[in-house]
């Protein structure tokens, strides 16, 4: 019997149970079919107030929360962190602590450092959201990257995915593998030596492998999850050049080939074209990458109605 989500809080996967990250992937399945509607909007959260306060830039994600809001009918605010009071020396617990006291019922947040949404959770009365908290945690991207693969494969369970690229920065491969290696698939890892951790395959339990090159991780796989270079969170030389990267390390047609005939594509985005993906595979048939974006609405849907108080699927 399946143990639904129903915590205040979305922090991360790492603490979730199989069955609550798929009590949240049921729910953005029923909340799917409303953004296909002529009319985009149902009543579930209407009373409710949703706060985005984002620290770094953000399209999708912050888009997504925010439609996601608007969509139940919950209203949404916008923060600017740079035209906010944190400019004047407003700490970020005081900040949150002053939104917190004007009852909305759930604040999204992102920020650079890892465990800020957790510091805020302790002081905040609303759900606490994290929408990407420095190299820790995405939970709604791991979550939007299991509902594309779901759509595609009909399941997770036996799967081999593989994650390439900067892993040693990347809160979408903790939280990946955290999500993927609950629900059963097997996960490779690779990338630069130097944006690989060398303990990662202890992150998890079991179904984590760290492969020696590019080549290996994809071979035979099913998914093939390409991250994004990070070049804001690089303070110093992980690889000689960009150029020097996309040729060991680019995901080509020639190295996608050694995947799974049926095989699908996923990148989180923002997509640095030619760098970390060719363009004849982002925009191939096999690329799922808008379908990621679309399925992120709807799992935001699914976090904000649960995260508010309402029941799961
Ligand atoms: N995938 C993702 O988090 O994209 P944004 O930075 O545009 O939100």
């Amino acid at each position: 019997m399946e143990k639904p989500f129903r915590r205040r809080d979305l922090l991360g996967i790492r603490n979730l149970s199989a069955d609550e990250i798929v009590g949240i992937l049921n729910t953005a399945e029923n909340f799917r079919e409303i953004n296909s509607r002529e009319i985009k909007k149902v009543p579930t959260l209407r009373g409710k107030t949703v706060i985005n306060l984002f620290f770094e830039s953000s399209t999708r994600t912050r888009t997504s929360f925010e439609l996601a809001a608007k969509r139940l009918s919950a209203d949404a605010v916008n923060i600017s962190v740079s035209s906010s009071a944190l400019t004047k020396g407003e700490t970020l617990l005081d900040t949150a602590m002053n939104l917190d006291a004007m009852s909305p019922d759930c604040i999204v947040v992102r920020h650079a450092s890892a465990g800020v949404p957790h510091q805020l959770a302790k002081v905040s009365k609303a759900a606490i959201v994290n929408a990407g908290d420095g190299a820790n945690e995405h939970p709604t991207q791991a979550l939007l990257d299991a509902m594309t693969i779901r759509e595609h494969k009909g399941k997770i369970d036996g799967l081999e995915v593989a994650i390439v690229g900067d892993i040693l920065h990347s809160r979408v491969a903790r939280s990946n593998i955290h999500l993927l290696t609950k629900l059963g698939a097997k996960v490779r890892v690779a990338g630069p030596k130097t944006l690989v951790p060398d303990d990662f395959a202890h992150l998890v339990e079991k179904n984590l492998f760290v492969s020696k090159n590019i080549e290996e991780a994809i071979e035979g796989a099913d998914v093939v999850m390409i991250l994004r270079i990070q070049k804001e969170r690089q303070d110093s030389a992980y690889f000689p050049t960009l150029r020097e990267y996309s040729i060991h390390y680019g995901l080509t047609n020639e190295r996608l080939n050694l995947a799974k005939s049926d095989a699908i594509v996923l990148h989180p985005g923002p997509m640095n074209r030619g760098i970390e993906i060719a363009s004849e595979v982002a925009d191939s048939s096999r690329s799922l990458i808008l379908d990621q974006v679309k399925y992120g609405v709807a799992v935001r849907m699914a976090v904000l109605y649960l995260a508010t108080g309402g029941n799961p699927s």
